[in-house]
């Protein structure tokens, strides 16, 4: 797939609970846009499998559903900021996730000269995220993300990216934590969808049906963005 030309770097989140569809979509704007997909979700994994200090701090928040502090998703998203892929621009997925992650985000894209250009709010029902987190597996090589029932690999046990053959499920991707997270969700992050429409930066986004064309109506919403 082409990489669409941009005038500028834009920062794009995406707001939605628990399974709406935030890492599968991040994935493929990454590639059509050439934006960089940062997922606290991801970086908190990679600090828990590196066993550093804030992994260690937020392995048991994360088993049981619950948010890990604001300092540490703060410092974590900060350092990522840091590295130089980012000035091609930022697909927010899984950040923030309270107001104060919201104010602390507007600060530190100030202080890099960026802004957010749109929050997007993935519209889902809660009863189907049970099924779509349960079934939900990854390539342990590259991450491509499938599922048992809604998006197999072309070839059955093969990465359709990287042709990889071990796959991994997440140890939180279990119908009890998932209840735990969605409650989460509607408590801390919810309240962000009002945050954003606010200050006119809000997009809402039907994300209960097929992959592609929920793909194609998010294209069209930040290939707007990315001319504005
Ligand atoms: P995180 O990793 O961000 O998990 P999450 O928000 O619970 O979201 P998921 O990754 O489960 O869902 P997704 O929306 O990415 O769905 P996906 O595209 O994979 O966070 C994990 C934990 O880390 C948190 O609980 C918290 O403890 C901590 N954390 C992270 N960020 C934090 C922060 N900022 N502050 C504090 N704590 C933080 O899709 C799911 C499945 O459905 C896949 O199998 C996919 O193939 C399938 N699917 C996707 N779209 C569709 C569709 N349209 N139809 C059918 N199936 C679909
Ligand atoms: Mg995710």
């Amino acid at each position: 797939m082409s990489t669409e030309t941009m005038t500028r770097p834009v920062n794009l989140i995406l707001l939605g609970p628990p399974g709406a569809g935030k890492g599968t979509q991040a994935r493929m704007l990454e590639e059509k846009f050439g934006l960089v997909q940062l997922s606290t979700g991801d970086l908190l994994r990679e600090a828990v499998a590196a066993g550093t200090e804030a992994g260690k701090a937020a392995k048991a928040v994360m088993e049981k559903g619950e948010l890990v502090s604001d300092e540490i998703v703060i410092a974590i998203l900060s350092d990522r900021l840091d590295q130089p892929d980012v000035t091609k621009g930022t697909i927010l997925d899984g950040f923030p996730r309270t107001e104060a992650q919201a104010a602390a985000l507007d600060t530190l894209l100030a202080d890099r000269g960026q802004k957010i250009d749109a929050a997007i709010s993935l519209e889902v029902d809660d009863e189907a995220m049970v099924a779509r987190v349960s079934g939900r597996y990854t390539c342990a090589a590259c991450g491509e993300g499938y599922h048992d029932e809604f998006k197999q690999p072309a070839t059955a046990g093969t990465c359709d990216k990287c042709q990889g053959t071990e796959f991994k499920r997440r140890a939180d991707d279990n119908a009890e934590t998932v209840r735990t997270r969605l409650s989460a969700y509607h408590a801390q992050t919810a309240p962000l969808i009002s945050y954003y429409a606010a200050r006119d930066a809000l997009t809402r986004v039907p994300a209960m049906g097929d992959i592609n064309e929920i793909a194609a109506d998010l294209g069209k919403i930040v290939g707007g963005v990315t001319e504005g």
